[in-house]
């Protein structure tokens, strides 16, 4: 099939081009490059699927690019966006353009194609906002939920919380209602945190890579809050796997909204857990800095990916500490690359 994939060069997108050409189909990327590491990431793909994939540089606020690129497509995988909450409080009107906007503006041209193409987009769990009526109780390394073993459900509440999570809460409603008013199939992934190779974590984005950077170039670690905040995570080829398992079954999933991440079975709390992790890598102990917790930071989060599992026949495969230490390996690879940070 022939897949844009917008973000492309981005961590997930760049993965998930390389995925997909390697499956044989005919990869168009479109992207403007503002993330750090993302020219990086083309390289790569370029050397990994020689001679790469079809590169479109463009922006998603460009209603006019995006319907170019967009034309004679069966697929849109659409990624492109500001992906930092901290950055969207700083600059709501750039991260209401680059999320909301620039969603509105793939629908469009997704629907302008006339080809009806299969579209998939990257939410996110933040649109459950604080669930400060979860019930979290409190272990000596790690925070559970008092009453949802099985992680939240696509049925939980909506509450947009910060900037970020109400542009990419608006892009989530728009993407299901599309498939309702327009009939286009489209799917809304909301995942958790995604990690593996070619992820340029920083401080505010991609905190398992980030850490594990930090870890790698001796950079100094700080950890807001006590460390014990829980997180499930997903191996970024497990990601991939489940926009395949999305395409291939699209009678099933179209207009359909998927919690996607590691589930129960794969979880590490930030700090107390992935820590020794780390450390147990590094051959040495990683000194911390402790501050105060960030505003309207999760004790805990855990998707239930039981609606993923059933539908798509997808599930996780890769361990969390099979995935951190593919992780760490492609670090180690490629210090050089983290120099300036
Ligand atoms: N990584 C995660 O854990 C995670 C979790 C939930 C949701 N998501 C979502 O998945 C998507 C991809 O995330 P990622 O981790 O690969 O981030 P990333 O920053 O590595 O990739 C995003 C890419 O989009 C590009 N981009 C940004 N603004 C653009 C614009 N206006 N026009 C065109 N290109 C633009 C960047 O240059 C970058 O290459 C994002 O939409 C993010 O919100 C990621």
């Amino acid at each position: 099939m022939r897949l844009l994939i917008t973000g492309g060069a981005g961590f997930i997108g760049c993965n998930l081009a390389a995925y997909f050409m390697r499956a044989g189909h005919a990869v168009t990327i479109f992207d403007n490059f503002s993330r750090r590491g993302s020219e990086a990431n083309l390289a790569w793909l370029q050397r990994e699927r020689a001679p790469g994939p079809t590169v479109v540089p463009g922006d998603v606020r460009d209603a006019e690019a995006i319907t170019r690129a967009a034309r004679e497509q069966d697929a849109i995988f659409h990624l492109a966006g500001q992906v930092a909450v901290t950055t969207s409080v700083s600059d709501p009107r750039r991260d209401f353009e680059d999320n909301a906007l620039g969603t509105f503006n793939a629908l469009e041209a997704a629907r302008a194609s006339g080809r009806q193409p299969i579209f998939i987009y990257t939410s996110t769990n933040k649109v459950y906002g604080g669930m400060e009526a979860a019930r979290v109780v409190e272990g000596e390394r790690r925070y559970a939920f008092a009453d949802m073993p099985n992680g939240v459900p696509e049925s939980w509440p909506l509450d947009f919380h910060s900037p970020y999570g109400c542009s990419k809460g608006s892009g989530d409603q728009y993407v299901r209602d599309y498939a309702r008013i327009y009939g286009l199939p489209t799917v809304v992934f909301r995942q958790s945190s995604i990690y593996g190779p070619r992820q340029f974590g920083i401080e505010d984005q991609g905190w398992i890579a980030f850490l594990a950077i930090c870890a790698a170039t001796g950079q100094p670690i700080t950890i807001y809050g006590d460390g014990k905040q829980v997180r499930d995570i997903l191996y970024i080829d497990d990601l991939a796997r489940a926009f395949e398992c999305a395409a291939q079954r699209i009678d099933r999933a179209a207009g359909q909204v998927y919690n996607i991440g590691g589930g129960p079975g794969r979880t590490l709390s930030i700090w107390s857990e992935t820590g020794p992790l780390l450390e147990k890598l590094a051959g040495r102990k990683l000194p911390v800095r402790f501050a105060d917790w960030r505003p309207g930071d999760q004790r805990i989060y855990v998707s239930d990916i039981a609606r993923a599992r059933a539908d798509l026949d997808w599930t996780p495969r890769v361990a969390p500490e099979d995935g951190v230490r593919r992780l760490w390996d492609w670090i180690q690879a490629n210090l050089t690359l983290f120099q300036l940070e």
